[in-house]
């Protein structure tokens, strides 16, 4: 949710910061904006749209800036325009600011600030920083841009990454974090700073990731941390091992369809090394087989995509461990009081793993006294330093909006987890374990199956394109594959989809059902298999347009179904891991046929960092 990127060092700062800024674009991309520091003085440049089109206006001007910041937009205070853009200045433009996250005082910041004189020339919570940077500034200490910045953060309430500059320190650039990510690193030609790892991948490996309430001072030479008292601190680094592939196309049309067909490889990755002489083992977790035994309760938190791999996990925790888990939409769970005891474990999944919801609920989960796991793609990311023990899921750096690679990471890391419980409490045996394990390794190869017959969806994506509206319906595993099939069918293709309960169907969303109206059915091979065929009967009769999920070999589908497409055998429990993928390709389908951008859809962020 928003990107941040600054430089300043030898290199011209512009193409730096329009690099950084694609590569961050999927954060939010409904405006752009540079401020480069040339000669002494500030100038900013904001584009209301993508990137591309600052990149355009850049074009027609000639700055020569060695330091500037950049940032682009994922709207919450003020709509999308080029007024409300980033960078935002102080009165005097000599100030400029960027900044991901939310101000929640803003509001008082801002009446006070005017009553003091100050003029505004946005909507944004963030413009009320510019002025308070400038009003640290005017102080007769003269104080340095540190140690204004630290000032002016002083009284925000909210969560801030923020990077700044100011006329009279040229060549610096002060960045500062709370509740929002803040990466900084350096190169042989200067100083970065960013709010994501993958801004910074083609100047450095070797990163510094930022606390709460510490600072970085980047210049053309050094680049040094402090604290919240603004004493030098060093902050260990990170080396990033991503492949610096994970952030381009590949060859693909989009990164959706490239990362889509990554599953087969993140399947493998996440699993390698977890079976040990026959037994499961994750070390990360940094809990005793003892311990887990002891647990009696799972609460499993998540938003979005994250939350429905959370409803496929519940059914196996529970099927498999005999764990009572209950499965909760972080930005509830927060608000709520969970019952919770020593021996509850909590689970944070999130891709991203700096979501607002999910990490407010972890940390409300730790002082409630749970033990928590996080179960995340971003190594040092908030929810993997904040949770008691972490598994990575090993998708690499995902770029499309809507989560694919890193959903199916989740899925099969759950599904571990799920085995692990099981094997702590007994409740399977390890023969049973070992064969789980060996099926969901294979499950990689059934992905890899499905993906060379890609073009099996595309009729029945045809199908639906004209559709307004589509009904997902599944039961057991089926009903919680069918809703992610929905988000992702709703999300890049603006087609209003809703997912069902087969069974739940007859109780209401029948009534929305006529001639051609698209019902898309999981209806793979399981112990329900009898029940959703009745279920396709009664959309059938009502002139529903029904495209089966199928099982290979299922014949008798064919006459329930107008378009029929296959997936290889597997046990219902790992049935959402194949399940799921002909749902990402159908729902790519149908977003390219409206001529929807599959990568970059209207109004979604990859990761919502603010409430
Ligand atoms: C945003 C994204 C979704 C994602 C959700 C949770 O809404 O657009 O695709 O599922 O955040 O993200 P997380 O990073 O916590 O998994």
């Amino acid at each position: 949710m928003c990107g941040i990127v600054g430089y300043t060092g030898s290199r011209q700062a512009q193409e730096i910061l329009l690099q950084g800024l694609a590569r961050l674009e999927y954060r939010g991309y409904d405006s752009a904006g540079v401020a480069l520091e040339q000669a002494g003085s500030i100038e900013v440049v904001c584009r209301k749209g993508k990137v591309e089109a600052l990149a355009h206006t850049l074009s027609h001007f000639d700055f020569q800036s060695h330091c500037g910041i950049g940032h682009t937009r994922w709207a919450t205070h003020g709509r999308p325009s080029e007024a409300n853009a980033h960078p935002h200045t102080s009165c005097a433009g000599d100030v400029a600011v960027v900044h991901n996250g939310i101000i929640e005082n803003f509001a008082e910041l801002k009446e006070g600030l005017i009553a003091r004189g100050h003029q505004f020339r946005s909507e944004t919570d963030t413009e009320v920083i510019a002025h308070l940077v400038e009003e640290a500034l005017e102080d007769p200490s003269q104080p340095t841009l540190l140690q204004a910045v630290a000032q002016a953060t002083e009284v925000l309430i909210g969560s801030f990454g923020l990077a700044v500059l100011w006329d009279q320190e040229p060549g610096t650039v002060v960045a500062c974090r709370r509740d929002s990510p803040i990466v900084v690193g350096r190169d042989e030609t200067g100083s970065y700073v960013a709010s994501d790892i993958i801004a910074l991948i083609e100047a450095t490996r070797d990163v510094m990731i930022l606390e709460d309430n510490q600072f970085a001072v980047l210049t053309p030479d050094s680049l040094q941390c402090y604290n919240q008292d603004l004493e030098p601190i060093s902050v260990p680094l990170t080396t990033i091992d991503w492949a610096i592939d994970g952030a381009e196309k590949g060859g693909y049309p989009d990164f959706m369809l490239k990362e889509i067909h990554e599953q087969p490889r993140v399947i493998r990755d996440t699993l390698a090394g977890r079976l040990i002489n026959g037994a499961l083992t994750i070390d990360e977790l940094e809990m005793t087989p003892e311990a887990l035994n002891l647990v009696d309760r799972v609460y499993l938190i998540a938003c979005g995509t994250s939350y429905h791999a959370a409803l496929i996990a519940k059914n196996l925790i529970e099927a498999w461990a005999r764990i009572p888990c209950e499965v909760e939409v972080a930005s509830e769970f927060r608000y709520r009081d969970p019952i919770i005891t020593p021996t509850t474990l909590v689970v944070a999944i999130s891709q991203s793993g700096e979501t607002a919801d999910t990490l407010a609920a972890l940390r409300d989960a730790r002082v409630k006294g749970a033990h928590v796991f996080g179960i995340t793609n971003v190594v040092g990311s908030p929810v993997a330093r904040e949770s008691d023990g972490v598994i990575y899921t090993k998708a690499n750096k995902e770029i499309a909006v809507a989560s694919t690679k890193s959903f199916l990471g989740q899925v099969v890391s759950l599904t571990l987890l799920a085995l692990l419980l099981a094997q702590s409490k007994g409740t399977l045996t390890s023969g049973q374990i070992r064969l789980l394990f060996k099926e969901l390794v294979d499950t990689a190869e059934q992905v890899e199956t499905i993906l060379s017959r890609e073009a099996q969806v595309e009729p029945a994506a045809r199908a639906c394109k004209d559709a307004t509206s589509a009904l997902f319906i599944g039961r057991g595993m089926g009903a919680a594959i069918s809703q992610e099939g929905a988000l992702k069918l709703k999300e890049i293709s603006y087609l209003h989809a809703e997912a069902y309960a087969a069974g739940e169907m007859k109780h209401g969303p029948i009534a929305l059902i006529d001639e051609g109206f698209p019902v898309i059915a999981i209806a793979t091979k399981s112990p329900v298999y009898e029940k959703v065929l009745s279920n396709l009967q009664e959309a059938k009769a009502r002139g529903a347009l029904i495209v089966a999920i199928a099982t290979e070999g299922d014949e008798e589908i064919a006459s329930y179904a107008d378009q029929v497409i296959y997936i290889p055998k597997v046990r219902d429990a790992l049935s959402p891991i194949t399940a799921s993928v002909p749902l990402q390709l159908l729902a790519r389908a149908v977003a390219l046929q409206r001529g929807c951008d599959v990568d970059q859809p209207r109004n979604l962020a990859k990761s919502v960092t603010v409430e």
